[in-house]
């Protein structure tokens, strides 16, 4: 018989339904690394400074090369060290501010002040150089790790799982681009969680009646009928609701009350696009690509799509606009990081945290997490088979 004062044994927590450690460590992160990332806009990459991003925990410097060219470079001067990204650009190469060694756009190191003047081979051919006894030239010197990068629709994008060639899918095409029926911009927002939180949040409808009341969504009391497709890397979810509206700015798209068309959808690993459309003629569609920095920490390239319904010049209209929805959408998306946050404390409160529980309105999120988590242990084999089921939840 036991003796009562034995304590029985505690058991095993339950493993994190996430590992936002994992997740966002380079050499731990399996797959998920093999995808395109954005780096940053096209505009905010100049020819006369270096950019400072972290991919994955990695820091990594962006500069332009002699034609324009995006390039990246692992953030750390091969000579003592220090971050490159604190230096300056010139003729397309990057110059290290502790003692000035010059890179190329291919992370050659192409020139190194204290080795005097002789050093280019610009006065010295390689005899003269070894005759003159100067030991090293700066191309012996070695050359920092390159990332692949891509630039396309305003977006510069990096690959930090070696050979793009080897990347699972081309770079995410932002919706509606170039197209001129359709207004473009982008925000760029730094978010205080990790991907798989930050994309399940950006799928999530329940939600939205209570961080965004007033702005988004009111609490309704109505039943949402949905179907949810996992299929190729890709979870769909088509909102069975046509008499659905959203508040805030939804009357200006939508004056005739039309019936909404209302899609989420996730690509793996790091992509969500949610599209409101009315008719033919009227839509908006909010994308977002999600760069991981650290276990908790992101920044994310929203790009907002819309057309109106009016009959003015459409990009007339649209640039009219632009002001107000952009205030608006920066409210909503001030809004979410502020929640991330809350989510954020609770998660890294001591031991128990992100071990999830959820009911069927969270059933998109266990999508989500299958595809991670299946690139997260390597991505090996056919991953998560497809489905699809019909859901529903009330708002
Ligand atoms: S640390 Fe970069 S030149 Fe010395
Ligand atoms: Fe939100």
């Amino acid at each position: 018989m036991r003796n009562p004062r034995d304590v029985p044994p505690l058991a095993p927590a339950p493993a994190p339904t996430v590992d936002l450690d994992a997740e966002a460590d380079l050499t731990r992160c399996g797959a998920l690394k093999d995808y395109w990332y954005v780096a940053c806009l096209s505009t905010e990459l100049t020819s006369r400074a270096p950019l400072a991003r972290t991919f994955f925990g990695t820091n990594v410097v962006l500069f332009r090369d002699e034609h324009g060219r995006p390039v990246a470079l692992r953030d750390r001067c091969l000579h003592r060290n220090a971050r490159l990204s604190a230096g300056a650009v010139f003729d397309g190469r990057l110059g290290c501010p502790y003692h000035g060694w010059v890179y190329d756009g291919s992370g050659a190191v192409v020139e190194v002040p204290s080795l005097g003047p002789s050093q280019c081979g610009e006065s010295l051919d390689a005899r003269g150089h070894a005759r003159a006894g100067l030991q090293v030239r700066p191309c012996d010197l070695g050359r920092l790790q390159r990332f692949d990068t891509l630039e396309q629709d305003g977006l510069v994008f990096v690959f930090m799982g070696g050979d793009s060639q080897r990347a699972r899918r081309p770079a995410f095409r932002v919706p509606f681009w170039g197209q001129p029926e359709w207004s473009v911009y982008f925000m760029v927002t730094r978010f205080p969680n990790g991907v798989t939180n930050l994309v399940e949040n950006f799928m999530d409808v329940p939600h939205t009646v209570f961080v965004h009341e007033g702005w988004f969504r009111n609490t309704a009391r109505k039943r949402v009928p949905a179907t949810v497709k996992r299929s190729e890397g890709s979870v769909l979810v088509t909102y069975k609701q046509e008499q659905d509206t959203v508040s805030g700015l939804g009357r200006l798209f939508n004056p005739s009350g039309m019936p909404m068309v209302h899609t989420d959808h996730y690509v793996a690993p790091n992509i969500t696009r949610v599209d409101y459309l009315w008719g033919e003629r009227s839509g908006f569609v909010i994308n977002s690509q999600i760069t991981p920095i650290g276990p908790t920490d992101s920044l994310v390239y929203t790009a907002i799509s819309y057309r109106l319904p009016y009959d003015l010049p459409r990009s007339l209209v649209g640039h009219a606009l632009k002001p107000l929805v952009r205030w608006y959408t920066t409210q909503v998306i001030t809004q979410d990081v502020e929640i991330m946050k809350v989510q954020r404390e609770g998660l890294l409160n001591g031991p128990g945290g992100g071990v999830f529980s959820g009911t069927e309105a969270d059933l998109l999120h266990s999508d989500i997490e299958a595809y991670r988590r299946w690139l997260l242990e390597g991505g090996h084999g056919p991953g998560p088979a497809d489905e699809e089921r019909d859901i529903a939840f009330w708002i």
